[in-house]
């Protein structure tokens, strides 16, 4: 994919150094933004350095996913990140079973309902909108959470694996969930490259991925990941459901939808997969993780519910939910 537009400082200076400059022109500090979780500068800065552990970039040295200044700069805005998220969420000590909690997350949470609007109401410019910022993560779906793999211990590795051999298609290229998400990108005249959108997209999209590479990428953080899994898992199923109903009333394919209808089965499967076996696996070889697992899972909530909120409230005053109102730019080039 191409390198992104920078949005600020912080982002300028990481691609600037992706684009040949001098490592040692990084920032060494820098102000925390008073809401890091939607800061684009902070936000885009994140996802560049992280892409470069994925695919990378067109015409970028792959040598610079482990240049020590890129990873400095890289540890502290994930500090700023991982602050904010604490901050936000806060997880009442509880001495119910790990997958007991995660349900009574789950239960409990009260974020608007995306999903309802694109079932019931949202036109198709709208359905552009919604499909280009969820082709940000959807395009690489399930690849932050493979990072834990070899990070786990027996149980929990292996229903892990359960999951996401069925997010990889089984073997299957054509039935990746990522490749399944492509059909939804091209019915919809969408650009289907991964990163078509990066530049259209806010803050708050990015952060989505950014959080999950963030706890993907950092050993230490494992308990959060897996958490963050199952609580994604354990509010797929239904709005996946919702979701399909939305994209055939605008006129959607079966064959666009398949990628929302597998979600409805695979994902009633997959949450308790992740609840009991990968949470569960984890918290007993593993118990001071615990409440990482359920922070994880909290932040995923609250991330999502965040994501949503700015969907619906841009929306709502008749604005674009996008960086630029400027529709041409979801039109395939
Ligand atoms: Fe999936
Ligand atoms: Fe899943």
């Amino acid at each position: 994919m191409r390198l992104p537009h920078p949005r600020g400082p912080l982002s300028a200076a990481v691609i600037d150094v992706l684009r040949g400059g001098d490592p040692a022109a990084l920032p060494q500090s820098f102000d925390a933004p008073d809401d890091a979780l939607i800061d684009d500068d902070l936000q885009l800065a994140l996802w560049t350095m992280y892409e470069l552990h994925y695919r990378g970039f067109e015409g970028v040295s792959d040598r610079w996913e482990w240049e020590p200044r890129l990873i400095q700069l890289r540890n502290q805005l994930e500090a700023v990140l991982l602050t904010a998220l604490r901050a936000m969420v806060v997880v009442p000590a509880d001495a119910r079973r790990v997958a007991d909690r995660l349900r009574g997350l789950v239960e409990a949470d009260d974020g608007p309902s995306l999903s309802r609007y694109m079932q019931t109401r949202a036109d198709r410019s709208q359905w552009l909108e919604f499909v280009a910022h969820r082709s940000i993560y959807q395009l690489k779906e399930a690849d932050p959470h493979t990072w834990a793999v070899p990070r786990l211990p027996v149980k929990a590795k292996a229903a892990l694996l359960e999951i996401q051999l069925d997010e990889y298609g089984g073997g299957n290229p054509a039935l990746m969930h990522s490749e399944l998400f492509r059909g939804v990108l091209a019915e919809l005249g969408l650009r289907t490259e991964h990163g078509g959108y990066i530049d259209v997209v806010p803050g708050i999209t990015l952060a989505i991925t950014n959080v999950m590479s963030m706890f993907g990428l950092n050993r230490a953080l494992r308990g959060a990941l897996v958490g963050h899994l199952a609580a994604y898992e354990m509010t797929s199923s239904e709005p996946c459901r919702r979701y399909a109903k939305g994209l055939r009333r605008i006129g959607g394919s079966d064959a666009a939808c398949v990628f929302y209808d597998v979600h409805v089965t695979a994902d009633a499967l997959h949450e308790q997969l992740a609840a009991h076996d990968l949470c569960g696996g984890l918290a007993e070889a593993e118990p001071e993780l615990t409440e990482d697992i359920v922070f994880g899972a909290a932040v995923c909530l609250a991330v999502d519910a965040r994501f949503a909120a700015h969907v619906l409230d841009s929306w709502a005053a008749g604005a674009s939910s996008l960086r630029t109102a400027d529709d041409s730019l979801l039109a395939v080039s």
